[in-house]
């Protein structure tokens, strides 16, 4: 795949995206969502990725945030536009049928925090920093922030974090459920990989069942999150993988390959 703004690898049975605008801090201009959000899709159509790692580029950032020579003279007409395309890109990670992880080495801000939010395990560096910080240049989160952020961390931290712009530092977002890991500067990589590497040998069908059950079934009501799940478990035992992963537990076999099939 070729692009300008980010650059994707595959190595073995993950896929690593890297947003590559350094100078400008990896900030979200429309191009880079649109290659994000581009590059994610091409993914999704490979039966060998079984997991993606999305981060930044440089020791100083994951994204710096929506970017904001873009957005400086936008109309109210265009920055809904702005908002919808970035909303896009977030809500293509999150319905992806590959799980995502975010690997955040430095600046999660505005959009970038929301980019994080958008995947579905995020691993900080110690000295990553996030935050909303978007009501100091007049503006609210338009990329999903005031939606997920209360997901996360609920109403009350995501509106202190909103209203105040407060960026904080790795450990903070770790204790308030923002990101879920928070590892030494150096292993950021070779932690999101190896996490990625696990996921990756377990069945893929499984996982993105699980992933759809916890998504859909945890924005309605507790009934219907239930019977969804229901599904997504029948639907396992179609399964080649649900035979294979059941027969070697009976066969008291101490590893099984999935087939992704
Ligand atoms: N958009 C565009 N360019 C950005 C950017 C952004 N969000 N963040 C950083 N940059 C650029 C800077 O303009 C600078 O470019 P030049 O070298 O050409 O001047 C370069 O990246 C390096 O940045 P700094 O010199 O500012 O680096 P620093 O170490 O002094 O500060 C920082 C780092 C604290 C992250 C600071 O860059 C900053 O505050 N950035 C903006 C953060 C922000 O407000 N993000 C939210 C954007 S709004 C949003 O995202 C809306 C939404 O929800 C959709």
């Amino acid at each position: 795949m070729e692009f300008r703004y980010i650059r994707v690898e595959r190595n073995e049975s993950i896929a690593i995206v890297t947003i590559d605008r350094p100078q400008a801090l990896n900030a979200l201009n429309t191009a880079v969502l649109v290659e994000i959000g581009t590059a994610m899709k091409e993914l999704a159509l490979y039966d060998d990725v079984r997991a993606i790692i999305l981060t930044g580029a440089g020791d100083k950032a994951f994204v710096a945030g929506a970017d904001i020579g873009e957005m400086a003279n936008l109309t109210p007409v265009r920055a809904r536009e702005f908002a919808l395309t970035g909303q896009g890109v977030m809500n293509a990670i999150e319905d992806l049928p590959k799980p995502v992880i975010a690997a955040i080495s430095g600046y999660a801000l505005g959009g970038g925090c929301e980019l994080a939010m958008a995947c579905d395990i995020r691993i900080a560096s110690d000295k990553a920093k996030l935050g909303q910080p978007e009501v100091g240049l007049g503006v609210c989160p338009g990329f999903g922030g005031t939606q997920r952020l209360p997901r996360l961390v609920g109403k009350g931290m995501a509106k202190k974090l909103i209203f105040t712009g407060e960026i904080i530092d790795a450990a903070t977002a770790q204790q308030i459920g923002l990101v879920d890991m928070v590892v030494p500067h150096a292993e950021l990589m070779a932690k999101a990989k190896e996490l990625a590497m696990t996921i990756a040998q377990r069945a893929p069908f499984a996982v993105s069942q699980s992933k759809v059950a916890i998504n859909r079934g945890t924005e309605t009501d507790l009934a219907t999150g239930l019977a969804l799940e229901a599904e997504c478990f029948a639907q396992t035992f179609s399964t080649e993988d649900q035979k294979e992963g059941m027969r070697a537990f009976l066969e008291k076999k101490k590893s099984v390959q999935f087939k992704g099939k």
